[in-house]
């Protein structure tokens, strides 16, 4: 009965210890998400509230900032597989002893080790595959649905081998007088078939990911027969645009203009990647060659959605194919009042 009554004790203090390391945040109140949210959803619902809870935009609530941090801190971790399921199961600060000593379980249950992986366990093979978005899908962010033909596991006729291992055997020769072998050894389990199903991946491109950027699905690569599926990983391939050139985070594009143009100045708009334009205007000359700057008018930044990077524009300058009569060409001189001058030079 004593043992008994020590076992509901030391319940108790695990629990209030276990109470006292929860006592942070709570994270999924403040994205205001399921417990069970897909990652997805947790990306998808920090972007809607970061835009909506960004300080410069409630210059009235003097929380402002700090609700923003309490975003900011909820996603970096939920949006994190191996944060939060130390966060699910230790809470916050959980996760800050972790950051102190390396490894939260190892101090916290004085040894006791709770890694999920262990590294033996057979595993079927990744798969990667490419998937080409647009240049548009990339800048503002779409939902691309991807069927997959996986390979399920149903049952079938008769018995397999399984959990094949090596074992020892010792087999007793005489008196003092042993002899061990190695025997591989099996069981028998029930017979299963791989047979292709339909399924449906939805694969979120976010705003601002890069060419080359891994997007994993845990668990829906190839099958193994006795052991875990490999992950399936789609891997971003950026389609060549016709319009604009990406270099990191900034776009490049061309504009020819018209001689007179180039003279008298012009006002003109390009239209952006979603549609929206962005307006030029020279009032200057434009040599060939220049190149104008707009900034925030580039991709959006992946990791930081407030940032965007810039929009370059390089002018080429379409001279007239007309000839000039001698008149107009008196004109032209006169008008532009520049000296004939001829320089022939090497600037290496
Ligand atoms: C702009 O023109 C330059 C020079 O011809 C070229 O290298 C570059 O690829 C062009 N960029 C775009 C976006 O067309």
């Amino acid at each position: 009965m004593a043992s008994y009554v020590n076992m509901v004790l030391l319940f108790f203090n695990l629990l209030l210890m276990f109470l006292v390391a929860t006592a942070g945040r709570d994270f999924y109140k403040i994205l205001g998400v399921d417990k069970s949210a897909t990652i997805n959803e947790i990306k998808k619902i920090y972007r809607k509230k970061a835009k909506e809870m960004h300080p410069d935009k409630n210059p009235d609530n003097p929380n402002a900032a700090e609700l923003f941090q309490d975003l900011s801190a909820a996603y970096k971790v939920l949006s994190d597989q191996e944060k939060r399921k130390i966060y699910d199961r230790l809470g916050e600060e959980g996760l800050e002893q972790r950051d102190m000593s390396g490894d939260p379980f190892s101090n916290f249950f004085g040894g006791f080790n709770f890694k999920e992986q262990t590294p033996d366990i057979a595993r079927g093979g990744d798969v990667i595959m490419d998937l080409e978005v647009s240049l548009e899908e990339l800048y503002s962010g779409n939902f691309v649905e991807v069927i997959r033909y996986k390979p399920v596991a149903k049952p079938a006729k008769g018995k397999r081998k399984c959990n094949c291992r090596t074992e020892m055997i010792t087999t007793q020769l005489g008196p003092g007088r042993f002899q061990m072998t190695q025997q591989h050894v099996c069981d028998e389990c029930p017979n299963i078939k791989f047979v292709p199903e339909e399924k449906i991946l939805e694969v979120e491109i976010e705003a601002g990911m890069r060419d080359g950027h891994e997007y994993p699905f845990i668990a829906e690569g190839e099958p193994h027969i006795d052991g875990e599926p490999g992950d399936l990983k789609f891997r971003i391939k950026q389609a060549k645009h016709p319009i604009f050139e990406r270099r990191d985070d900034d776009l490049y594009t061309n504009v020819t203009i018209s001689l007179t143009d180039a003279l008298i100045g012009f006002e003109m708009d390009i239209i952006h990647l979603d549609g929206h334009k962005v307006h030029v205007k020279r009032e200057k000359i434009t040599r060939p060659g220049a190149r104008m700057r707009k900034n925030n008018e580039g991709m959006p930044n992946y990791e930081n959605i407030h940032k965007r990077g810039a929009l370059y524009i390089t002018f080429d300058v379409d001279f007239p194919k007309k000839t000039l009569s001698d008149e107009e060409k008196e004109m032209i001189k006169k008008i532009l009042e520049q000296e004939s001058k001829q320089q022939v030079y090497n600037d290496l």
